[in-house]
């Protein structure tokens, strides 16, 4: 197994190529050559320098017949968690492509199998997503692998959007989603059963969503009623983002309304609390509130039994129990 960083590709140049890119490839960053935008692994700010780049090689720089790429979701963490189809499309896979702390969670026995492991950290999602469509391109098996589900913020949509940029087709490399269980689901589970009713989902991560956009989805949807489970809640940079979601649902909610806080959810700093809204703003600072947290705040049936968020469906007012 190899695990590179992205700190590591700028020593591969086209000759070297892993991945069997054609000559005409001069990217100094990337293994297959294609990427171009090393500044956006360093850092995600909200600038779009990501989006801004053009792709580096298209697919007639690519000679012979692709092979596969495949976006596989992970789950909240433990191998444990994974589905078999996701266990079965990684020991198939000839390279795997993900952010470094995914690829970490990944069972050695999978890792070792691999001919090759393409990792980046954070903020790397548009030059790493391209790294495995090149790979990918250039006739070699690929799986992106991300956690929880590839469509739930994650680089599914991005993969088409960016094969398509090349000129390539979804059927061309026999594109697939292998869907993996979000966090919401995981994180939902550790709470009881939060989450049996409408629920919508909001990332509070202003990377790539302008904030203003973010707030009013939220007056929307606590508005409405919905179960909400919270994405991207916190992060050094969006403190402030945290803080106006709370107000936000505050100006919506009772502040008694049940709020469930999972952070890491089955891995190995696992932590969870039940709190309510009304102190919700107070955990801003705390360990359990960061970028791997998943908050779900409750609608206005939602209630606490036993240590347990439960939601309730709707059956009592049709049956007695
Ligand atoms: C970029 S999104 C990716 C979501 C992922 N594709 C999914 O389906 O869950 C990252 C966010 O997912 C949530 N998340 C991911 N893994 C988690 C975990 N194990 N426990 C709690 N939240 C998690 C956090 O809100 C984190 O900020």
């Amino acid at each position: 197994m190899s695990t590179d960083d992205t700190t590591d590709t700028a020593a591969a140049s086209s000759t070297e190529s892993k991945c069997g890119t054609s000559s005409t490839d001069t990217s100094s960053e990337s293994d297959c050559g294609a990427a171009s935008d090393s500044s956006s692994a360093s850092n995600c700010g909200a600038s779009a320098s990501d989006g801004e780049k053009e792709v580096g090689a298209t697919v007639e720089d690519f000679e012979g017949d692709p092979g596969r790429l495949l976006a596989v979701g992970l789950g909240p963490g433990e191998p444990e968690g994974m589905t078999a189809r996701a266990k079965a499309a990684l020991a198939d896979a000839e390279h795997i492509v993900g952010y470094t702390t995914y690829i970490d969670l990944l069972p050695d026995d999978i890792t070792d199998d691999a001919d090759d492991i393409y990792s980046t950290p954070m903020c790397g999602e548009v030059s790493r997503t391209e790294e495995a469509i090149d790979r990918a391109l250039a006739g070699n098996d690929v799986a992106i692998v991300g956690s929880g589900d590839p469509n739930v913020y994650a680089l599914a949509g991005l993969a088409l959007e960016i094969l398509e940029s090349k000129g390539g087709t979804a059927s061309a490399v026999d594109f697939e989603v292998v869907p993996g269980v979000p966090a919401a689901q995981s994180c939902g589970a550790r709470l009881g059963a939060p989450l049996v009713n409408d629920t919508v989902s909001v990332s509070l991560s202003d990377h790539l969503t302008p904030m203003e956009d973010i707030e009013s989805r939220l007056h929307a949807v606590a508005g409405e009623g919905f179960t909400i489970a919270i994405y991207n809640p916190w992060s050094r940079k969006r403190r402030e983002n945290f803080q106006r979601c709370c107000e936000i649902l505050l100006e919506h909610r009772d502040p008694e309304t049940p709020v469930g806080i999972v952070h890491g959810a089955s891995r190995e700093d696992e932590a969870t609390r039940i709190t309510d809204l009304g102190t919700l703003p107070e955990l801003g600072e705390e360990d359990i509130v960061d970028m791997t947290t998943t908050i779900v705040v409750g609608n206005e049936e939602t209630y606490v039994w036993d240590g347990r968020m439960v939601t309730p469906r709707g059956y009592e007012t049709k049956y007695d129990y």
